[in-house]
């Protein structure tokens, strides 16, 4: 058999890990959903659904794929030992599409913005236009298809690389450069007048403004950010090495992504104030808050080139990591070449690709649920799809797999220390299957509090 494709270091899994849980939840979603949720309070039900549930559903994850050295349905299949824990794998198949679809189409407009910015043309866009720049853009036919098509190009041509030569080699290239962009418009931000009633909106917790589906919301997005509940962290663990250190990688995957988002929030939200614009608008906030920035400052153009560039870079991080999970799949179940695989699973995509973003223009009467394609898949996954994926991995590795197991693969057969085991299996075997249960069943309206 051939040797199994595999990470080449801890800085590119590191890379790559970070690559994949980093992208247009951080910098598109994290901002807005606060916003709609009014702030600081929702944040902070957001980093305790990070400590909490999130790094221990990420170790739970790398344990798996790393020791089942499969994709998630062969690895289920493997380490059950039959029954029917599979489904999860397979939902999380499913999910993948349902992510990458909406998320191409997004990653699209943000490719959008960077040919009008290279151009020269996003900068000229006043305060006063660009919010009707933006819908334009997003209800059209065409031109959204056309980049939700050249996102999904490019991710599959770094699959068809391979692990070391396409996934790690570019993370490693990209996320560096993406952090020094936002430090520099973080300053930028921080400096502008009036900023820091923004800052006190993401910081300072008013508790009057959560509700119960924020809760959700906050749960649901700490599984989106981090790549949480659908395999992909189990596919990327099935690539570490078994020397590496895997309760210090979830917990440095896991940092990196929360740091991250909270510079997004506070590059925006100052930026949003002090531009008099409204917080809670919605998927628009990065669209239409930022490019006032960058008029306001010197060298505007080309900053905002860069950060809509590094904002598609970090999506393609992200995509890449969604697609590698489903061609992992293919790949390894029925035996298909990497290359055949990849540009099928990509077509598909598409497929539902083109139908989320007609359905925030042409196809806008056409709902399911009362929802279109666009809202419909990303509810199905951060709402459903994702926790309900996190529960049933949670009980997997606290209940079906046996304790000797779990530890033999956290301490690499007892060569490293892990202080902190038995405070992991009992977040994973209670505390995290009870908190996402409850946050479900609230959601659901099955539990009054
Ligand atoms: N975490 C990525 C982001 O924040 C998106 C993502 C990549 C993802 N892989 C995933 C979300 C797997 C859920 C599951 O943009």
């Amino acid at each position: 058999m051939e040797k199994r494709d595999g990470f080449g270091s801890k800085l590119g899994i590191l890379a790559a890990a970070a690559g994949s849980a980093i992208g247009l939840g951080n910098i598109w979603k994290f901002p807005y959903i606060t916003g709609v949720n009014g702030g600081g309070a929702f944040l902070i039900v957001y980093l305790i659904c990070i400590a909490l549930v999130g790094v221990t559903i990420m170790l739970c994850e790398f344990t798996i794929g790393r020791r089942a050295q499969m994709n998630p349905i062969g690895a289920f299949k493997k380490l059950s030992k039959g029954g029917p824990w599979w489904i999860v794998g397979l939902s999380g198949v499913l999910c993948a599409f349902s992510i990458l679809s909406f998320y191409a189409v997004v990653a699209g407009w943000v490719f959008a913005y960077v040919s009008r910015a290279i151009t020269g043309s996003l900068i000229k866009v006043g305060a006063d236009q660009i919010g009707g720049l933006f819908g334009g853009l997003i209800s059209s036919t065409g031109e959204p298809i056309f980049w939700a098509f050249v996102v999904l190009v490019l991710t599959a041509l770094i699959i068809v690389g391979g692990i070391q030569k396409g996934i790690e080699k570019y993370s490693k290239i990209l996320m560096p450069i993406l952090l020094v962009l936002l430090v520099i418009l973080m300053i930028r931000s921080v400096t502008l007048p009036g900023a820091s009633k923004g800052l006190e909106f993401l910081f300072k917790p008013d508790f009057s403004k959560l509700t119960p589906t924020g809760v959700l919301e906050a749960l649901g997005h700490a599984f989106f950010s981090l790549s949480l509940g659908m395999g992909t962290m189990i596919t990327y663990g099935s690539y570490i090495s078994k020397k590496e250190n895997l309760p210090s990688m979830a917990l440095q995957v896991s940092i990196a992504d929360t740091v991250i988002a909270l510079m997004a929030g506070i590059v925006i939200f100052p930026a949003v104030f002090a531009f008099g614009l409204e917080p809670g608008s919605g998927p628009g906030l990065i669209f239409v808050t930022l490019p006032p920035v960058f008029q306001s400052m010197p060298l505007g153009g080309v900053f905002e080139t860069l950060f809509f560039t590094l904002i598609g870079i970090a999506a393609l991080t992200s995509t890449i990591s969604i697609l590698e999970v489903v061609v992992a799949f293919v790949c390894e179940n029925y035996n298909m070449a990497r290359k055949k695989a990849t540009i099928m699973i990509a077509a598909i995509t598409f497929f539902f690709s083109v139908l989320c973003s007609l359905s925030l223009g042409t196809m806008s009467d056409f709902t399911i649920f009362g929802l279109g394609f666009f809202d419909l898949f990303d509810a199905l996954s951060s709402k459903i799809l994702l926790p309900g994926g996190g529960l049933l991995i949670a009980i997997f590795v606290g209940w079906v797999m046996k304790k000797e197991d779990v530890l033999d693969e956290v301490t690499n057969g007892g060569e490293i220390e892990f202080g902190l085991f038995n405070a992991f299996m009992f977040v994973t075997k209670y505390l995290a299957p009870i908190l996402i249960a409850i946050v479900f069943a609230y959601s659901l309206g099955l539990l009054k509090l």
